[in-house]
């Protein structure tokens, strides 16, 4: 059970974590988790779980074929080069999502890309993709290759380089997903981050059926050397009105997808009080709540019967995973709600989850 101390002390240290450009607090978290990950005997792994992990065997969940042994994941961006998969599956995260992966290596945007909203408990970014690229995260992936604390689910949420034309974007989507597929659970064509030009071109209905069908065709052929089927999700973008999330729907039936994740960030800027709320890029956290789960409840509506959806998009704590999964979602991801709470986050959410069983 997550211990109420150690989630206290991410209360202490948080005022001066936020007190250095977001980016940087980013990488020291990810270094920290990634330190301990790297202890010798499993300590460092073995330690993080105790302090903030709640196991039980209730909150196991089946998806597209998968079993995940809680429905709290680490949503796509946080850990974009598999620098610390087993620190967040040992912090109880029961699914946890590496990427956005590119084929090859890129940048990004330049700094700052990355803005807290504190004032509004949400964060605002234009990361365009930072990636080591497939081979970086392969490497990264080797150590975990026979799974992760816990029994956490590995995904890999698949991108295209920047300098690809969106017309030849199917191929940057295959050489990741070549890449990377035996070491991973289940794969995302992410096609709704706001920051890549021309990426969100590709939830059109034409684009993305014949995106997600050149996917689902690697996959199939991989299958039958694998003996191992990977699911196959499609991630889309909060800002699609309803004949576009018809559009998503209807591609994800034609090719032959496994689930979908709403949502991604948004180029909405609904009211809000803090100074970097002019920033472009994509809004995450609190305000994107009430859309996410109006998002949510429109595919689990008309599509959920044969189309899992996983929700993100505004979970910032126990009753936010609870509200999702209430209003239908599989399994629930989060990235903000990670940053503004801490460690604790799954750990908290798993234990709310139990108490209310
Ligand atoms: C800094 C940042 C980087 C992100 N990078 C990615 C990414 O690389 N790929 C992706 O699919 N989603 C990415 N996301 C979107 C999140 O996975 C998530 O869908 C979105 O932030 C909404 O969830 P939240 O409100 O819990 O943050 C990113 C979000 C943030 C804040």
């Amino acid at each position: 059970m997550a211990s109420p101390f150690a989630v206290a002390a991410y209360g202490a240290v948080r005022p001066w974590l936020f007190s250095l450009p977001a980016e940087d607090a980013h990488r020291l978290g990810l270094q920290a988790l990634r330190l301990a990950q790297r202890l010798p005997l499993g300590l460092g792994l073995a330690m993080l779980d105790r302090l903030f992990a709640t196991r039980d065997p209730s909150l196991a969940v089946e998806a597209f074929g998968l079993r995940f042994p809680n429905p709290v994941g680490l949503a796509a961006g946080l850990d974009k080069d598999a620098d610390a998969p087993a620190a967040f599956a040992a912090i109880g995260f029961g699914m946890v999502e590496v990427g956005t992966v590119t084929p090859r290596a890129q940048p990004g945007n330049a700094k700052p890309r990355m803005f807290r909203l504190p004032e509004d408990d949400a964060l605002v970014n234009r990361m365009g993709f930072p990636s080591g690229g497939a081979t970086l995260a392969r490497n990264h992936l080797w150590p975990w290759r026979h799974g992760l604390p816990g029994g956490a689910v590995l995904g890999i949420n698949l991108g295209k380089n920047a300098a690809t034309p969106v017309e030849e974007a199917a191929r940057d989507y295959v050489a990741t997903f070549d890449a990377l597929h035996d070491l991973a659970r289940y794969a995302v064509i992410n096609v709704s981050s706001p920051n890549t030009p021309g990426l969100r071109a590709l939830q059109s209905r034409d684009n993305l059926t014949r995106l997600a069908s050149t996917v689902v065709a690697r996959r199939d052929l991989v299958r039958s050397r694998m003996g191992r089927r990977i699911p196959i999700l499609v991630k889309l973008a909060p800002d699609l009105d309803e004949p576009g999330l018809a559009d998503v729907v209807g591609a994800a039936f034609d090719a032959g997808i496994d689930g979908l994740i709403a949502t991604n960030t948004t180029l909405a800027r609904p009211a809000l009080r803090s100074t970097n709320s002019h920033e472009t890029g994509g809004l995450s956290g609190a305000p994107l709540r009430d859309r996410a789960t109006q998002v949510l409840r429109w595919l689990v509506r008309e599509a959920g019967a044969r189309l899992p959806v996983v929700a993100a998009g505004g979970i910032m704590g126990p009753d936010d995973v609870a509200a999702r999964l209430d209003a239908g979602a599989v399994l629930v991801q989060a990235y903000t709600g990670v940053v503004y709470r801490g460690p604790g986050f799954a750990g908290e959410a798993c234990a709310a989850l139990v108490a209310r069983r």
